[in-house]
């Protein structure tokens, strides 16, 4: 079978948070279940030169908003699997990877080139599996190709959702600039009087996943969908959940070359050395029998920072470290700098993004906090269980389905789970761990019930087989 996967972002060529995690992983991880994977993805100014092993095709021309456009196309296998990088300086050579007035004709133009680039290379996928609403573009455009040119005829569109929080909503009179202005493409846009690509995806990808089984339920209600509810209730029955895998290539505290020490389920004095760095890294001192709660996070109301805000008063009365790794609006920004003010010799703050001192952080805190508002899966629990930092969470979408809380009796459970999002009930939890951390056995119990855990690919790119399987049939 052959599958093109299309993305926004794709480890290690470009990321910005877990869907670069995702769609860099994924196309390896089939490749290795024996599917003929591609995966095509921008090419930024972020974009490290030594990934992009050479031009593939120096003039790959677009046929974009009524002229001809001259875009380029790199080769690569950085990430494991054969890859095309679309190079159009125009659209991708910027400081960030989003936040542009006009990200919609970005990756319009993305989808529009990529389908150019499939059909210049001359054998049509029979899946292309399309990510978020930047790709959203591309399941119209192949859904009206489907009618009427022979090469696409075969070829069945897969859409996964990875977060119903952004939909690329956008002024709907410029969708015949785009190539959609025939009435049946514009409808499958329309939301609300504007164009969301999302909804486009949605709309008419012959078969919808997402990241977790808890999230596709989740996206049924109306608090979790942001007016596109009733249309994925409308196609349910095309709708699965597949949890994200972890690349262990990538995070294995038995191999990273990241950390400091490397360690094992059966010989943790390695994360002891990890702590001890991850300390002295921050300045705190070393008290290494005090905990340290963690966090890496896009620094977003999605993160529940809010719930993390009220309780770091009660973690920093407990004697305990925080350590935060982050970047984002900037009234959370201003909260973590001002708690490093207040307590400087138990709080450590990165404002930024460090892949580096992600793996750090990983490796050398006791507990990580994620007390998300919602969260479609969420990566940095997996990455936490199997590096023996025992997770916090709030029981929602792909938290809830990935960590079980812990039972003091029967010693089974990988973590700390809480339902309401509110600070007493996050607290509850805090305390609990902290209780279970006290005791030597009770703790290495929990490390080691998330440590042994298989997340890996493996079992998400079989899930994804079957997928593509039911799509073609
Ligand atoms: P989301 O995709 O919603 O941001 P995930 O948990 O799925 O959440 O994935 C986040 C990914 O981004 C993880 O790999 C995490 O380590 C990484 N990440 C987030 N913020 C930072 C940061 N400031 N520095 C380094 N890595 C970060
Ligand atoms: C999104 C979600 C996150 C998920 C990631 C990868 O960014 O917010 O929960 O893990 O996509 O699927």
């Amino acid at each position: 079978m052959r599958v093109a996967v299309l993305s926004a972002e794709a480890v290690p060529y470009s990321k910005t948070g877990g869907l670069g995690d995702v769609a860099g992983a994924l196309p390896k991880a089939l490749k290795q279940v024996g599917v003929d994977s591609l995966l095509i993805t921008p090419c930024y100014l972020q974009t490290k030169g030594e990934y992009l092993w050479h031009t593939a095709i120096d003039d790959l021309w677009v046929h974009w908003r009524g002229t001809p456009f001259r875009a380029k196309a790199f080769y690569s296998e950085a990430n494991g699997s054969p890859t095309f990088l679309i190079d159009a300086p125009e659209y991708f050579h910027r400081d960030s990877i989003y936040g542009y007035r006009e990200d919609h004709e970005r990756f319009a133009f993305f989808n529009h080139a990529a389908l150019v680039l499939l059909e210049r290379v001359g054998r049509p996928p029979d899946i292309v599996h399309l990510n978020d609403w930047h790709c959203g573009f591309a399941a119209v455009e192949l859904s009206a190709k489907r009618r009427w040119d022979a090469y696409w005829q075969n070829t069945r569109t897969v859409f996964s959702i990875h977060n119903m929080a952004y939909q690329g909503v956008f002024g709907a009179d410029e969708l015949w600039k785009f190539g959609f202005g025939a009435e049946l493409e514009r409808n499958a846009f329309m939301s609300n009087g504007a164009a969301s690509a999302m909804k486009a995806g949605l709309e008419t990808a012959d078969m919808l996943s997402t990241v977790s089984q808890r999230y596709a339920q989740e996206i049924q209600l109306p608090e979790n969908a942001y007016g596109l509810d009733w249309l994925v209730r409308q196609r349910a029955d095309r709708l699965i959940g597949i949890t994200n895998g972890v690349d262990y290539d990538v995070w294995n505290p038995a191999t990273d070359p990241e950390i400091p020490a490397h360690f094992y389920a059966d010989d943790l004095s390695g994360k002891m050395q990890c702590k001890r760095s991850l300390l002295e890294q921050f300045s705190l001192p070393a008290n290494l029998e005090r905990p340290i709660f963690a966090n890496i996070t896009r620094l977003t109301a999605q993160k529940g920072i809010e719930l993390m805000k009220q309780v770091a008063g009660e973690i920093l009365a407990a004697g305990a470290y925080i350590i935060s790794l982050g970047s984002g609006e900037s009234r959370y920004e201003d909260f973590w700098q001002r708690l490093r003010d207040h307590a400087p010799r138990q709080v450590g703050v990165y404002r930024g993004y460090s892949e580096p001192l992600a793996h750090k952080i990983e490796a050398g805190a006791d507990i990580f906090m994620m007390p998300s508002k919602f969260e479609p899966c969420g990566l940095n629990q997996m990455y936490s269980l199997r590096y023996g930092t025992v997770p916090i969470v709030r029981a929602v979408g792909g938290l809830d389905d990935t960590v079980q809380n812990f039972d003091l009796v029967n010693g089974t459970g990988n973590g700390f789970k809480f339902g309401p999002y509110r600070a007493d009930s996050f607290l509850e939890k805090i305390y609990e761990a902290l209780f279970a951390y006290a005791d030597q056995d009770t703790w290495r119990r929990i490390q080691l019930n998330g440590m042994s855990e298989d997340n890996s690919w493996e079992n998400a790119a079989r899930k994804y087989v079957q997928l593509y399987e039911w799509t073609r049939n």
